[in-house]
C-alpha cells in the first residue's frame, strides 16, 4: 500500500491565512515577545523561523536574544516586564534553557494568559480537566492534521512514543480527551514493536532517528512524525519515512509535515490570547 502523505506545510499554510484574514480585521494587533538565551543553533533556528511567520501572518513581534550567562533573576525581570506590556499578548520562552537556569521557575512565571506555549501549570492543569486554555503548539499541530486527514479518534486505539512535557504529555492528553484509548511508551518500552502494532494512530516523538519501522506499523495506521534529529546536514524523523509510508494509510514527512504546524499554532494561540 502506498500512503497519503499529509502535507503538513499546506495546512500551516490555511491556519496562517486564516489568522491573518482575521488579524487584518480585528481591532487589536496581537503581540509576540519571543525570549531566547545563549546561541543554540536550533533554537536560534526556530526563533528565526517563529518571528518570520508572525510578521506574515500581521502579528507584531518582540525579539529579546539574551547572553548565555544572563542571571535567572534578569530573565525572570523581563518576563515580569513583558507581562506586564499591554502591547504583549502572547510570551515564548524559548527552550532548552542555560543549566543555571530554573526552567520551571521561568515558566511559571509567564502569566497564564500569556502563556502561548501553553507550558504554565495552569495551562496544563486545564488540558488535565479538559477545559477551555492555551495549549502547547506541537500536539495541537498534530491534532489538527489528524483532523484534516479525516482520521477519527473516537474509538481508535492511539500510541504516544515519548513523555516530554512539550509534547507526549500533552499529546497523549489531547487524544484522551478526543475519545481515543492512549498508550504512551518511551525508548525503553518494553515490548515497543508489539505496543506500536496495535495502534490506529502512532505518534513519534521520542527523539531516536528512524526508531519506528515498517513491521511495527499496522497496516493502514496514521503515522504523525514529530522528531526532527540532525543527521549528515539534513533532518530525519523519528519514523524510517520510505518503509513505513509502504504499510501505513497516512504519514508526515519530516521536513514539511509537524514541524510548520508548530509555528502555525503559535500564531494562533496569540490570536487567541489577544482576543481573548
Ligand atoms: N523548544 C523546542 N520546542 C519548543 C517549543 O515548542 N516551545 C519552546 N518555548 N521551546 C521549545
Amino acid at each position: 500500500m502506498e500512503s497519503t502523505i499529509i502535507n503538513g506545510r499546506a495546512v500551516a499554510d490555511e491556519v496562517l491565512a486564516s489568522c491573518a484574514t482575521k488579524i487584518s480585521q480585528g481591532d487589536v494587533v496581537p503581540g509576540l515577545a519571543v525570549i531566547i538565551v545563549g546561541d543554540n543553533p536550533a533554537s536560534q533556528v526556530y526563533v528565526r523561523n517563529k518571528v518570520r511567520a508572525c510578521e506574515k501572518a500581521g502579528l507584531h513581534s518582540e525579539k529579546y536574544a539574551l547572553s548565555v550567562d544572563v542571571s535567572e533573576v534578569e530573565l525572570l525581570g523581563k518576563v515580569a516586564q513583558l507581562n506586564a506590556d499591554p502591547a504583549i499578548h502572547g510570551i515564548l520562552v524559548q527552550l532548552p534553557l542555560p543549566a543555571h537556569i530554573n526552567e520551571d521557575k521561568v515558566l511559571t512565571a509567564i502569566a497564564a494568559h500569556k502563556d502561548v506555549d501553553g507550558f504554565h501549570p495552569e495551562n496544563i492543569g486545564r488540558l488535565v480537566a479538559g477545559l477551555p486554555g492555551l495549549r502547547p503548539c506541537t500536539p495541537a499541530g498534530c491534532m489538527v492534521l489528524l483532523e484534516r486527514a479525516g482520521v477519527s479518534l473516537s474509538g481508535s486505539r492511539a500510541v504516544v512514543i515519548g513523555r516530554s512535557n512539550i509534547v507526549g504529555k500533552p499529546m497523549a492528553l489531547m487524544l484522551i480527551n478526543a475519545g481515543a484509548t492512549v498508550t504512551v511508551c518511551n525508548s525503553k518500552t518494553p515490548s515497543l514493536a508489539a505496543t506500536v502494532q496495535q495502534a490506529d494512530i502512532v505518534i513519534a516523538a521520542v527523539g531516536r532517528p528512524r526508531l519506528i519501522t515498517a513491521e511495527m506499523i499496522k497496516s493502514g495506521a496514521t503515522v504523525i512524525d514529530v522528531g526532527i534529529n540532525r543527521e549528515d546536514g539534513g533532518l530525519v524523523g523519528d519514523v524510517d519515512f520510505e518503509s513505513v509510508r509502504t504499510v501505513a494509510g497516512a504519514i508526515t514527512p519530516v521536513p514539511g509535515g509537524v514541524g510548520p504546524m508548530t509555528i502555525a499554532m503559535l500564531v494562533s494561540n496569540t490570536l487567541q490570547a489577544a482576543i481573548a
